[in-house]
């Protein structure tokens, strides 16, 4: 369970800065996922940890101590690809112990190695199969095997179920997480996919071009996103965002005007507007974000705290469990609802959307969140 440090790391490809300057800290027995948009540097990372790459500038540390002149399998950590290429003329048993062989483990130790890696894994009843005997699922599982057997510092995974179907994708997404509380062990873990990363990892970093935009744990990236990128990208259907302007701004309340005149008044921190006042003077431009759950259909004659906003409906997945339900607004911004269960609704169908005020998010101009008091949302962080 090896902690793995990156200290201002660069790395350029000929001109191409593609890690810019990134510090990072990996904690130890812990799953750290990368996510960020296809080409924003998620792979490069990995390889640079593992050493497949060489960072321009920088240190990579593991355990505390400097790396950068090991090869990679002096760092001691294990890579698990996407395309996870096993040797197809090898059963399973010789694909797993293949790396042991090479470092010249007696053959006891191997036998017994592969068979424990197999058995956590359940693939152990298919050890004299070849590869093209398998599912997909079954594939991976020795791919990560492989990895296992060699006892690895850390296990860095590149998207390792993207190329499953859903409902294998979602049965190994489960055997990684009981795979993590077994081995206690380090895992970085890149995915395209968010809901993987909020149901895998004790820590999201997120990454737009060669850059972390945000840390954290995963529900406070989701409730405490600090920029629109981020809020963009954490959370599925995305959050929507609504355009307004600042009517008042007040030590701890905002007063926001929708593209309907309708007022929002916002609770925010004290001292949420110290330094950012000129993008808070009455007339500015801001951006409210708010997630599809928490938004409700409102009644405008009911005198609830918060907003009502007339739409029409232009779409609806019912999903049975839930819907989604596509709004345009009378202005014509678009909005999302997920509500709970089924509902039925008519394409054209006229509806007044409830915004809680304490659901709601605010970014500045420059798309940096104001930080509100949302106490429902913090319970949740508490519990
Ligand atoms: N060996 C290389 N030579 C030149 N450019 C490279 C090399 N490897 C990666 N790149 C470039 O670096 C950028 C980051 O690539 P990387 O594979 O790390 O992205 P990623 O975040 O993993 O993307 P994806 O989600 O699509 O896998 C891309 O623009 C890519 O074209
Ligand atoms: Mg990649």
């Amino acid at each position: 369970m090896a902690t793995i440090a990156l200290k201002n790391v660069t790395k350029d490809f000929k001109d191409h800065r593609i890690i810019a300057g990134i510090d990072l800290e990996i904690a130890g027995n812990a799953c750290t996922a990368l996510v960020g948009p296809s080409g924003c540097g998620k792979s490069t990372l990995l390889r640079l940890i593992c050493g497949l790459e060489e960072p321009t500038t920088g240190e990579i540390h593991i355990d505390g101590q400097c790396v950068n002149a090991l090869s990679p399998v002096e760092r001691g950590i294990a890579m698990v690809f996407q395309s996870y290429a096993l040797y197809p003329h090898m059963t399973v048993f010789d694909n797993m112990a293949f790396a042991l062989k090479i470092a010249g483990c007696s053959k006891t130790d191997i036998t017994r190695r592969v068979q424990q890696a197999a058995k956590t894994l359940q693939v152990d009843h298919l050890l004299d199969r070849k590869p093209k005997q398998l599912s997909g699922g079954q594939r991976q599982r020795v791919a990560i095997g492989r990895a296992i057997v060699r006892r690895p510092k850390a296990f860095l995974f590149d998207e390792p179920l993207s190329n499953l179907d859903a409902a294998l994708r979602f049965q190994m997404r489960y055997e990684l997480a009981r795979l993590k509380v077994e081995l206690k062990t380090t895992m970085v873990y890149v995915t395209h996919d968010q809901e993987e990363a909020m149901t895998m990892a004790d820590m999201i970093v997120v990454m737009r071009e060669g850059c972390i935009e945000q840390q954290g744990v995963p529900l406070d990236l989701y409730y405490h996103p600090k920029n629109i990128f981020v809020a963009s990208f954490i959370g599925s259907p995305t959050m929507n965002f609504l355009k307004a302007v600042v009517e008042a701004a007040q030590e701890e309340r905002l007063f926001l005007r929708f593209l309907s005149n309708e007022i929002l008044s916002i609770t925010i921190d004290p001292f949420a507007l110290q330094g950012k006042e000129g993008l808070f003077s009455k007339g500015s431009m801001v951006t409210i974000g708010i997630r599809p759950e928490d938004i409700s259909e409102g009644d405008p004659t009911e005198n609830k705290e918060g907003v009502c906003l007339k739409g029409n409906i232009s779409f609806v997945e019912n999903l049975g469990n839930e819907t989604y339900v596509y709004v345009t607004l009378k202005e014509g911004e678009h909005v999302s609802l997920r509500l709970a269960g089924s509902c039925f609704y008519k394409l054209g169908q006229s509806i007044f959307l409830f915004l809680c005020p304490e659901r709601c998010h605010v970014f500045d101009a420059n798309g940096m969140a104001i930080k509100c008091l949302k106490k429902g949302h913090d319970e949740h962080l508490n519990g």
